[in-house]
């Protein structure tokens, strides 16, 4: 097998869209964001978006049996050559059911990275965090646009998202470290946990992911 199948976990603001983005070009893989497509329904306001929108900008986690339909739907879609799952799973119900739907198609996942960082950048990050409406991120501080307001890629205008208020992150932290957290520990029994810390530069971040994913792959070569 020479396919990547790639997870990316990591509490809210880790840098996980902003990794993804990198390596998803990187390695020539289909990007497969649990988020953004959950703004997509939310915004359409298809069945799925009106359902999920309550627990979106209540921090909690959309129930799985929502979230675990879509995101199979898209890996069997988009996906069947390797792919970047970004923010699924996010429960251990949703990482059993990723591992039984590779494992029919006679498939597996080959590494969960897990990008770390403390509660305390999280809500310095979230609250700081901008994006353009093709999903460009940037921060107020960390990394600003060029010209204030406007996005440097596509000109257009920069907005804080609905959930990267205060009061909903820390909400957003207390789900992660309650639900998402025994992932964690799921991925590190399998022998398949890569973790890294998300509290050093973007650059220096994905050069330490793209190393471990580049031998990952010639060992899947080997
Ligand atoms: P989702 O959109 O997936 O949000 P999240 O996981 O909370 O992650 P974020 O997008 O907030 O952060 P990120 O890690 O991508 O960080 P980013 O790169 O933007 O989910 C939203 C909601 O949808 C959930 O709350 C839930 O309701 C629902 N949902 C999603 N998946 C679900 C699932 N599987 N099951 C059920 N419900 C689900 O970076 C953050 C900021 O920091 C940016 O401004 C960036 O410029 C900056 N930054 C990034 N890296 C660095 C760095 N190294 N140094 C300095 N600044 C940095």
């Amino acid at each position: 097998m020479s396919e990547l199948n790639l997870i990316l976990l990591g509490p809210p603001g880790a840098g996980k869209g902003t990794q993804a983005d990198k390596l998803k070009d990187d390695f020539g893989l289909p990007y497969i964001g649990t988020g953004e497509l959950l703004r997509k329904h939310k915004h359409d306001e298809s069945e799925l978006g009106l359902e999920a929108k309550s627990y979106m900008d209540a921090g909690d986690l959309v129930p799985d049996d929502l979230v675990i339909r879509m995101i199979l739907e898209e890996v069997e879609e988009k996906g069947s050559h390797g792919f970047l799952l970004d923010g699924f799973p996010r429960s251990v119900g949703q990482a059993e059911a990723l591992s039984d739907a590779l494992e029919e198609n006679g498939r597996r996942l080959t590494a969960a990275v897990l990008i770390s960082v403390d509660d305390e950048l999280v809500i310095a990050r979230l609250e700081g965090r901008r994006q353009c409406a093709n999903g460009h991120l940037y921060h107020k501080e960390f990394d600003p646009p060029k010209s204030e307001g406007y996005c440097d890629q596509c000109g257009r205008p920069l907005h804080q998202r609905d959930d990267d208020k205060r009061e909903t992150i820390e909400k957003r932290l207390a789900t992660y470290h309650a639900k998402t957290e025994p992932v964690i520990d799921y991925y590190q029994e399998r022998g398949l946990l890569q973790r890294f810390d998300g509290s050093r530069s973007p650059d220096e971040v994905h050069n330490l992911i793209r190393a471990t994913l580049a031998s990952l792959r010639l060992e899947e070569k080997l």
